[in-house]
């Protein structure tokens, strides 16, 4: 029987695609052995959250922009999430993608599905920061409460700090290898093996 690539969703959240975070991106996915559903948050430009409470009602978002992604994100075996920091935060239409996940926080919590989607996914966090020190902790704290709902789980996180010198990326492309590889095998593992045989 012939065997099925992991399909991994991967999320560009700057502007920038040949940014740090972007090659940063480039870098974690050629380590990987799997077919992508690729998603650039500036490009999509999806609408933001307007709390109409739809979701509240039945399950699903009132937007349709969305649905494609939807259907990528509860499907796929893994994501990757490639963004600078915008202070302390994600830039604005990454964070608007964060936001529209509230669909499944009334899933779980007005509608009592649990959980509101069915398979598990790890998850990889790539951030580059202009500062020496910035950790993107308030950035993976925002994820958490939203993977709570979604079924994801934090694996890998990885951050480039300095970005404004052009060689903060050298002394960092070892370790994103290596957390590709870490995520790699979560996929493997989490992913039912029957799939693959
Ligand atoms: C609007 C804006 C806000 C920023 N806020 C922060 C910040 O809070 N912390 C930080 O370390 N860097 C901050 N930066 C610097 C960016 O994180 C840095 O330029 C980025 O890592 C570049 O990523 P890229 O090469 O992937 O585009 C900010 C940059 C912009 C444009």
């Amino acid at each position: 029987m012939s065997r099925r690539f992991p399909m991994i969703m991967t999320v560009r959240g700057g502007p920038r695609r040949d940014g740090c975070s972007g090659r940063m991106l480039r870098l974690f996915a050629d380590e990987l052995d799997a077919a992508f559903a690729e998603y650039d948050a500036y490009e999509e430009n999806f609408a933001p959250c307007t709390d109409c409470r739809a979701c509240r009602q039945s399950e699903g978002c009132a937007m349709d922009d969305m649905d494609g992604f939807f259907s990528d994100f509860e499907s796929c075996d893994g994501i990757v999430i490639a963004s600078p920091v915008y202070n302390m935060t994600f830039p604005a239409p990454m964070k608007a993608v964060i936001d529209r996940m509230q669909r499944y926080y009334s899933a779980r919590f007005f509608l009592g599905k649990r959980p509101p989607i069915p398979k598990r996914r790890p998850v990889a966090l790539l951030l580059s920061a202009g500062s020496p020190d910035e950790d993107g902790g308030m950035i993976v704290e925002q994820l958490r409460r939203i993977f709570t709902v979604t079924n994801c789980e934090l694996v890998c996180n990885v951050i480039v700090n300095n970005t404004d010198d052009s060689d903060a990326l050298s002394g960092t492309e070892h370790d994103i290898r290596q957390k590709a590889r870490i995520f790699a095998e979560s996929v493997n593992s989490i992913t039912d093996s029957s799939q693959y045989s």
